[in-house]
């Protein structure tokens, strides 16, 4: 083991994952990921493949079998935690999900990626954060707090629930030296953006899409000793959406 700063981070291949690799690596951090796929190939940061954990989040067991294999890979300390995984799924033709016509088990599905293996993976590792005075970071969203014309009601309530979970885990977990807070996106240019998103963003104060670069700033700031008396939070990446 080395001595840098260690990050575990799900949902690392695409979109925010990937710009929060990025940013880490810039600043000297190893970084742990975790995603349903193997490691893909053309990714160029050192040591990828080796810190790469393929696990499907939307499997209980799977999840906490996993926290067995992500201690072996830590020398006891981990200085960030950060919950970015998401699955947001969609009806026929795109289509938007609501209160009526979601079918309980895949509403159970994005509750389990969404919210509960954030819970599952920090009490798993909470001596390991503890130990490093580490930071959980869950990447929550705008559909969270207000109906999205997109985003469905399974993804809407477990982002909600996601933020109440923050709150309730900074009381928890702050005794422990973890401070635990969430980012809440808006309109960030990646895949799980629907087709229409250009038109909502026509009428943001910013005028555009938000870049996968420019949460992962937000994350880092929340990972970093500039944020360390900032614990329970959530702060909202959405260029002005809800001014
Ligand atoms: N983009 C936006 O505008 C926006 C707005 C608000 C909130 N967010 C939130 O930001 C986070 C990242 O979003 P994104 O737009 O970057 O998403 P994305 O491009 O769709 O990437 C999602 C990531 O999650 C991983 N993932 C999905 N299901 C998984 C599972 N069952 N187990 C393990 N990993 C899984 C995916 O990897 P694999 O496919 O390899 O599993 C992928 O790396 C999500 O929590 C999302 O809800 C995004």
């Amino acid at each position: 083991m080395d001595g840098r700063k260690v990050m575990l981070l799900t949902g690392a291949s695409r979109g925010i994952g990937h710009a929060t690799v990025k940013r880490f690596a810039r600043e000297g951090w190893r970084i742990i990921t975790c995603s349903r796929h193997p490691f893909p190939e053309q990714c160029p940061w050192g040591g990828g493949r080796e810190d790469h954990i393929q696990v499907d989040l939307g499997d209980p067991a799977a999840t906490i079998e996993a926290i067995a294999e992500i201690k072996s890979r830590l020398d006891g300390r981990l200085h960030a935690l950060v919950n970015n995984a998401g699955i947001s799924p969609k009806g026929p033709g795109g289509s938007r999900l609501n209160t009526i016509d979601t079918d309980l088990r895949s509403w159970g599905q994005v509750f389990h990626v969404n919210f509960f293996a954030s819970i599952v993976l920090a009490r798993g590792l909470k001596d390991e954060l503890s130990a490093a005075k580490g930071a959980v970071v869950n990447v929550t969203s705008i559909a969270g707090s207000r109906v999205h014309p997109f985003a469905g009601a399974a993804y809407a309530t477990s982002k909600a629930a996601l933020k109440a979970l923050t709150r309730e885990m900074a009381h928890d977990f702050g005794p422990m030296g973890v401070r635990v807070n969430a980012i809440a996106p808006g309109e960030i240019e990646t895949s799980i953006l629907s087709p229409g998103t250009e038109k909502i963003v026509e009428g943001l104060p910013q005028r555009r899409l938000g870049q996968p670069r420019e949460v992962a700033d937000v994350i880092w700031f929340l990972c970093s000793d500039a944020s360390s008396y900032v614990t329970g939070t959530e702060i909202e990446v959405n260029g002005g959406q809800h001014v």
